[in-house]
């Protein structure tokens, strides 16, 4: 029914007005009490699709990436779409606007999207309000940032800001280090930079009676070489995990005229088109690193076939954003069916 009726009217309009309007539909009815009809439809509950990992139990592999609940305003109402967890933000210390705006474009043919947001969100005030009204069970990732205007010196003071706010209301952490539309690339990507900010997040763990689990979120357009700084990265600071990956600035092999490319400008791939490359960086993890660490994989997925060839190609868990706009909550329920079946 999404993509036959409710896809077709939703795509006539702008995407990111679509998207607010969406949560407003979303909210509504489960105002109006359908919640439940949602659980029934779309929730699989079988003890086989459990996943234990790093000290978390998921209901199910398949969770929501980060982007999609940035405030962490639908997470409970997300969840009856069966999700085995969701990721709100990224979150970023103080409200910020993001981009100017148009930041959001699809490429219909291609099943992919192009977005310049730029992290806007409501800040942590924002999205600890929210949280706190988190009904228990659900695991919730907390994706962390920096503000735009934050100048180098301090880019690992924002994150620490995040991670100690966040930290009672989360129940795992990504440091977000690969979103194509903030600038600060370069720092970012220094592997030396990393390991301290690493380092740092670690370290205000400890503070904590319980910690809780730190992955990174890396590109899909790292060269060997830095995807190999990356497996020693891990191992050597004995991170949780990586989130593999996030948004492309890579444009090739798109049916997309050059034209619309050009008037589309700067801003993130996803979707379809990333597909390959995502998984691509998963298996040169796993294989690099002996499977020393876990992965949760992300990029493309638009299909259960497509979700079991990035479990495949070693991730223990995976995530959809574009796929959930293409597709429709059904493919949730695909991918969990898919895995059972196997
Ligand atoms: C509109 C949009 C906004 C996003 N915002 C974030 C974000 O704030 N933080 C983040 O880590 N990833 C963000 N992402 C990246 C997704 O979480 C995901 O890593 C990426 O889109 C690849 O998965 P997909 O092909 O299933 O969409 C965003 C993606 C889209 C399309």
């Amino acid at each position: 029914m999404y993509k036959s009726l409710l896809r077709p009217i939703l795509f006539s309009f702008d995407p990111e007005k679509v998207h607010y309007f969406t949560f407003s539909l979303i909210k509504l009815s489960h105002k109006l009490g359908f919640g439940g009809l949602f659980r029934s439809i779309y929730k699989t509950t079988d003890k086989r699709l459990e996943r234990n990992l790093f000290g978390l139990k998921f209901e199910n592999p398949v969770g929501l990436a980060a982007g999609f609940d940035k405030n962490a305003v639908l997470y409970n109402e997300l969840a009856n779409f069966g999700f085995g967890f969701i990721e709100i933000g990224t979150v970023t210390p103080l409200a910020q606007e993001g981009n100017p705006k148009k930041r959001l474009f699809r490429l219909k043919d291609d099943k992919g999207i192009i977005n310049r947001m730029g992290f806007n969100n409501e800040g942590l005030e924002g999205a600890i309000e929210q949280l706190k009204k988190n009904k228990g069970k659900l695991i919730i990732g907390g994706n962390i940032g920096k503000n735009t205007q934050t100048l180098p010196e301090n880019y690992t003071a924002d994150y620490l800001t995040c991670f100690n706010a966040l930290h009672p209301y989360v129940d795992y952490f990504v440091l977000n280090v690969s979103c194509p539309n903030v600038g600060s690339h370069a720092k970012l990507n220094d592997k030396d930079y990393l390991e301290e900010l690493i380092g740092a997040v670690q370290e205000a763990n400890k503070n904590f009676d319980k910690q809780k689990p730190i992955l990174l979120k890396i590109a899909p357009d790292l060269n060997p070489v830095q995807l190999d700084e990356i497996v020693t990265l891990v191992q050597d600071t004995k991170l949780d995990g990586v989130i593999a990956s996030n948004t492309s600035m890579d444009r090739s092999g798109l049916k997309a005229s050059e034209a619309r490319l050009t008037e589309i400008g700067n801003g993130g791939l996803s979707g379809q088109p990333i597909k390959d490359k995502s998984t691509a960086v998963i298996k040169y993890l796993a294989d690099k690193s002996n499977k020393s660490f876990p992965i949760i994989g992300v990029g493309g997925i638009h299909s259960a076939d497509d979700a079991l060839e990035k479990l495949d190609a070693g991730a223990d868990l995976v995530q959809i954003y574009t796929g959930f706009i293409y597709e429709g909550p059904s493919l949730i329920k695909k991918i969990n069916k898919a895995i059972l079946a196997r």
